[in-house]
């Protein structure tokens, strides 16, 4: 664990806008240069536009300009730990490559993984 990336994801998480799940999630992205880049998840009426916390800190970064990643870290108060959705697995394979992801509960639960394990063999512009 990085005490401060899932310091500052929990930070973002209490900006998370999720009347409709109620499951807060916040994530923190750091570039190969120190930069944090941090999301929460925003939900919607119509449930299918919500959008995650990663891919709220990936969108920031990559629109900042940000380029070269090291690591992300995801925080939720969930009994399990909560590990990124399909879809953002295959984003942040796209334009982070194999970051290093730790994993953080507020109940006091932690996992260390690389993309790669949460990822195996993705569809990438390797397949095309
Ligand atoms: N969610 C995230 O933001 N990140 C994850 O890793 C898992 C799920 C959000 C999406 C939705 O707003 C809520 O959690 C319940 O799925």
């Amino acid at each position: 664990m990085k005490p401060e990336l899932v310091a500052k994801a929990a930070e973002a998480r209490e900006q998370a806008l999720a009347p409709y799940s109620g499951f807060k999630v916040g994530a923190a992205l750091e570039t190969r240069d120190g930069r944090i880049y941090t999301g929460c998840n925003i939900e919607n009426a119509s449930y299918g536009l919500s959008i995650c916390a990663e891919r709220v800190a990936l969108w920031k970064a990559l629109s900042e300009g940000a380029r070269e990643f090291r690591q992300m870290a995801i925080v939720s108060d969930a009994e399990t730990l909560t590990s990124p959705c399909g879809a953002c697995r295959q984003l942040l394979w796209e334009y982070c490559g194999d970051i290093t992801v730790d994993l953080h509960s507020l109940k006091g639960l932690d996992a260390r993984h690389r993309l790669s394990q949460l990822f195996p063999f993705p569809f990438d512009n390797r397949s095309l």
